[in-house]
């Protein structure tokens, strides 16, 4: 027996080790538990993702700054699942690729816009689809955003026009319609404010309309402008020679029409230009001061010329790759003597070409007049320019200096003739400039591959390069790329990963000729090649001893855990009962009735709010601390802990879980759970992003509200006090009302938080005199303050004080100013604006009239009235609040009228904030006073 025991306490030992070492993890619980809920549901997750420290125990693909989650690099690992909203609880992340994922399916969470410190996002070629969500304009940081490569369908959001930082802009090859967005003088964005972006790449979609003029202004840095493939119509605007950066222009496979701009020779780097496959018309354009042009196709169209070809096509001394043909060019094709020596292709087939003036020399370029009527004559026809030449290319990788090994288990031999599984996929150009590949261009983009491989430390051998096609329907090229590993015959996920991570984020450059390009990488499937250990004779007995040995304390520590998991169970299952403690305390009367709440253990929010840090707490007051947390589910929550002095009686507590577990409203904060354990009393509210409406009024939040908002939080606020008032059973008294208990929700919509003081009214107590006045000073009812009744009306008194609060951005007592006394003093109905503009929030008039605020006055100081009788109901308020919203042109009921991404936030911004101005800080710590009458 005592040896029994001595064992178990040294099992319960190792235990302890092990649990230390869990305790001494290097991950965030919060990044962890975000990290989870994001991968849940994923298959294909790298086998190395056990424990609950990828940071400290470098989980593939996962890379930390200090403790935080910052990058999720896990291209191409055949990850199947889809991308949630849970993916907001990484928050600083800064880079994430999941490219080459076909797997991941679904739509983009709009959540992704809560990634504040993002920078590079690359979802290229997974299997997405749906709209992007207009909140990706709210990634401020973003310089990299490649989502090409999926099916993405609706229109560009206009939203884009903010991410100002943008660098990189890739929607290519997507199912996107609609117009190209630019901003309009209302103020809304457009693709124009992006003057960091020298990368649009839209190629490949269904986008329709014109290409707006303001699209393209001087004080933009573009460089490659790719709108191939669309739907486009109407006329390539003359304000695209504002960029004289541009060096690729893709225009080409679209329904454009009318005359080419006169003036395209102002851009001087201009290199690629394709407009084939159109509706132009009208003379070939000037391009005579186009100096670095090397390959233009405006082939396909309805091109005229009056009997000559313009000069430039054989002046322009870096010209390779001229291509006009299936036009209406007429007249004589005449070469002339001094054409430059890059030439490499003329191309005029099926034109009305009916001359052909070679020149004197004999010409090194090819041209090709076949399908014109000069060819259908006798004795010319047979003539190699009258032929369209088979382009066919092919190409491989060629050995180095080594005969390939035959190779077995489907490996390949890489150039360098070593056996081994490559990684592979599609380079793709975007826009290939040469029409015909010389070996030494091969090399090129070989020995690129190379270099960049070795600048970032790869496990690279050698690159193959094979299968050459050129994709006519879009324009694109494409090779196969195998990469081989070296030191050992594969890759383990690392190596791929971040070769992976070095195509799909423009890491790697090209050769100029080949880029723009893209990658689609395929997944690989020969991971695990852990160098085969050699175990023969004495080795292997030690390491079969050291082995069974282990196992033996591995079966100890785990009946260990196994004994102490179930005494904790059991523990657990008598603490389960949440009620125990009501027992406990004398006089407590019965368990709570609940209604959809549930009981939280004190260790579960513990864990949740990584123990109660300090970075989790979102608010505090007289009451305690509000924290934040996240729920094993990734459900954000809000707890309020009670501070030791505040705490109530178990019976308060239970009438108040019982209360806030029964209203059930969108315009209400829902109770999620509570914790009545250890001397703690929590509440577990959902969690609202946006803070109180207070901490908007004053600028604290950054959240900004016009006029209109301001109506539809007055009338969402009046509603949740309404369904207390009216529907609630038995009805509710708030108590409290007031701005620091209206929060916002992300979409702006007010829910009204806090029941802390509220009532419930049981018949009993209608009318009946309280014995303590609670409530905060400046909204309190007066009458209440004196006759110690409480009813309805009380709230409704407060709620007037609010909506005054609402127009003045005012507090309602502010430096011994009242502010129903001073809305009072000034107000002149006869007057504009009922005379208050000195009292009003200067920005909600600054620029327009705002509609039924004399209206709004009026109600507010209706609920407002001396006496209970004569204020309105809070339904009445509702409805006159509605009235007001149709009055000024919305409907009431459309809760989507505002989204968050419609919102303004201004931090550090210029809009001078009434609290700020007074340099009067209204922050969160309003005293709620318990009024004791005397
Ligand atoms: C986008 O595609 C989905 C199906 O993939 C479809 O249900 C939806 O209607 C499409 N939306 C638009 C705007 O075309
Ligand atoms: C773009 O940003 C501006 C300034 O931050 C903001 O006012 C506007 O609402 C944003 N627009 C969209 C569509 O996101
Ligand atoms: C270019 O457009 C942007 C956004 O519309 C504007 O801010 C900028 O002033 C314009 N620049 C010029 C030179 O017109
Ligand atoms: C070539 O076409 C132009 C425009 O259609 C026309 O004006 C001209 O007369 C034509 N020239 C010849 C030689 O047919
Ligand atoms: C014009 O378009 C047709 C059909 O797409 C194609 O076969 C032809 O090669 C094109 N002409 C030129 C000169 O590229
Ligand atoms: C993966 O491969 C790289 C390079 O070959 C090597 O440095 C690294 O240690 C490997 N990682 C694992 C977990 O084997």
């Amino acid at each position: 027996m005592d040896q029994q025991y001595m064992v178990f306490l040294l099992l319960l030992l190792l235990f302890f080790l092990f649990q230390v070492q869990l305790v001494a993890a290097e991950t965030s619980s919060q990044d962890f538990s975000g990290l989870q809920s994001l991968t849940q549901s994923w298959t294909n997750k790298p086998p190395n993702w056990v424990g609950t420290d990828p940071c400290g125990s470098n989980w593939d693909g996962i890379r930390c700054t200090s403790s935080r989650i910052t990058q999720l690099k896990l291209a191409s690992l055949n990850l199947v699942g889809q991308l949630s909203s849970a993916i907001q609880l990484l928050p600083e992340l800064d880079t994430v690729d999941l490219s080459y994922n076909t797997g991941l399916t679904g739509t983009i969470p709009k959540e992704i816009g809560n990634l504040e410190k993002l920078k590079s996002l690359a979802l290229a070629g997974c299997g997405f689809f749906g709209p992007i969500p207009d909140s990706i304009g709210s990634l401020k940081q973003l310089t990299f955003l490649a989502l090409n490569s999926n099916r993405f369908n609706g229109s560009i959001p206009r939203s884009m026009g903010n991410l100002s930082n943008v660098n990189w802009l890739d929607l290519a090859d997507n199912q996107l319609e609609g117009p190209i967005p630019v901003s309009d003088d209302q103020g809304q964005p457009g693709l124009d404010l992006l003057l960091k972006a020298q990368h649009f790449h839209f190629g490949v979609n269904k986008l329709s309309g014109q290409i707006p003029p303001n699209l393209f202004n001087s004080s933009m840095i573009l460089k490659h402008v790719l709108f191939d493939n669309n739907k486009l119509v109407g006329t390539i605007p003359h304000t695209l020679s504002l960029v004289t950066t541009v060096e690729v222009v893709r225009f080409d496979r679209n329904g454009l029409t009318g005359e080419m701009p006169s003036n395209f020779n102002n851009l001087e780097k201009l290199s690629e230009l394709y407009l084939s496959h159109n509706e132009f018309n009208g003379p070939l354009p000037d391009l005579t001061g186009l100096n670095s042009l090397t390959y233009v196709d405006m082939s396909n169209n309805s091109f005229t010329s009056s009997d000559y070809i313009p000069s430039w096509v054989t002046s322009l001394e870096s010209l390779t790759t001229v291509i006009l043909g299936d036009n209406q060019l007429n007249g004589t094709f005449n070469i002339s003597n001094d054409y430059s020596n890059s030439l490499q292709l003329i191309n005029m087939q099926n034109n009305v070409i009916t001359e052909y003036e070679p020149g004197s020399q004999t010409i090194s370029f090819d041209v090709i007049l076949a399908g014109n009527p000069f060819c259908l004559e006798n004795g010319v026809s047979q003539k190699s320019f009258c032929q369209v030449p088979e382009v066919n290319p092919s190409y491989s990788t060629p050995q180095n200096n080594c005969s390939p090994q035959t190779c077995s288990n489907s490996q390949i031999s890489s150039p360098n003739c070593k056996c081994a599984y490559p990684y592979g996929g599609s380079l793709i150009s975007r826009a290939l400039s040469i029409t015909n590949f010389n070996t030494s261009d091969y090399k090129d983009i070989e020995q690129s591959l190379m270099d960049s491989f070795g600048l970032h430390s790869l496990p690279v051998d050698s690159v193959r390069l094979s299968d050459p096609v050129k994709n006519s329907s879009i324009n694109n090229f494409q090779f196969t790329l195998s990469v081989f590993p070296s030191q050992t015959d594969r890759f383990n996920r690392t190596g791929v990963l971040l070769i992976a991570f070095v195509l799909s984020n423009q890491i790697y450059k090209p050769p100029e000729f080949f880029s723009p390009y893209f990658f689609t990488g395929s997944s690989y499937g020969y991971y695990g090649g852990e160098p085969k250990k050699s175990s023969s004779g004495h080795t292997g007995i030690i390491i079969g001893a050291v082995l069974a040995v282990l196992a033996f304390l591995v079966l100890a520590v785990l009946a260990g855990m196994y004994a102490i998991h179930q005494k904790r169970r059991a523990q657990r299952t008598k603490e389960k009962n949440p009620f125990a403690n009501w027992e406990q305390t004398k006089n407590s009367g019965i368990a709570p009735q609940l209604k959809g709440a549930r009981w939280f253990s004190f260790d579960e929010l513990l864990r949740c709010t990584n123990n109660f840090a300090k970075a989790n707490t979102i608010g505090s007051g007289g009451y305690g601390q509000v924290y934040q947390g996240v729920l094993p589910s990734g459900e954000l929550v809000a707890i309020k802990r009670a501070a030791n002095e505040s705490r109530q009686g178990a019976v308060e507590f239970k009438t108040e879980i019982e209360l806030l577990s029964r209203v059930h409203h969108k315009n209400l904060v829902s109770l999620v759970g509570f914790c009545f354990e250890k001397d703690e009393q929590m509440l577990v509210y959902e969690y609202i992003p946006n803070g109180t409406l207070m901490d908007s009024l004053s600028g604290k939040s950054g959240i900004w509200m016009d006029w209109i908002r301001r109506l539809k939080v007055t009338l969402g606020a009046a509603k949740g006090l309404s369904y207390l008032h009216e529907l609630a059973n038995p009805p509710i008294i708030h108590r409290d009302i007031k701005s620091g208990n209206i929060l916002l929700d992300s979409h702006l919509n007010a829910k009204v938080a806090d029941f802390g003081l509220s009532k419930l009214l049981l018949d009993s107590d209608r009318g009946h005199v309280t014995t303590q006045v609670k409530g905060t000073m400046g909204y309190l009812d007066p009458e209440y303050y004196m006759t110690l009744q409480l009813t309805e009306k009380s709230d409704v008194y407060s709620f007037g004080v609010l909506m005054l609060e609402l127009v003045t951005a005012r507090r309602p007592i502010e430096q011994g100013k009242y502010i129903v006394r001073e809305v009072m003093g000034v107000m002149d109905t006869s007057k504009d604006l009922y005379n208050l503009h000195s009292i009003l929030d200067p920005t909600i008039i600054k620029d327009t009239k705002p509609k039924g605020l004399e209206k709004f006055v009026e109600l507010a100081l209706r609920c407002v009235n001396e006496y209970g009788h004569e204020r309105p109901s809070m339904a009445d308020v509702v409805k006159e609040v509605e009235n007001i919203i149709e009055l000024v042109g919305f409907n009431p009921n459309s809760e989507s009228a505002t989204t968050s991404e419609s919102y303004n936030v201004e931090k550090g911004g210029d809009v001078i904030h009434p609290y700020v101005k007074e340099d009067f800080h209204y922050s969160g710590s309003v005293p709620s006073v318990k009024l004791e009458p005397q």
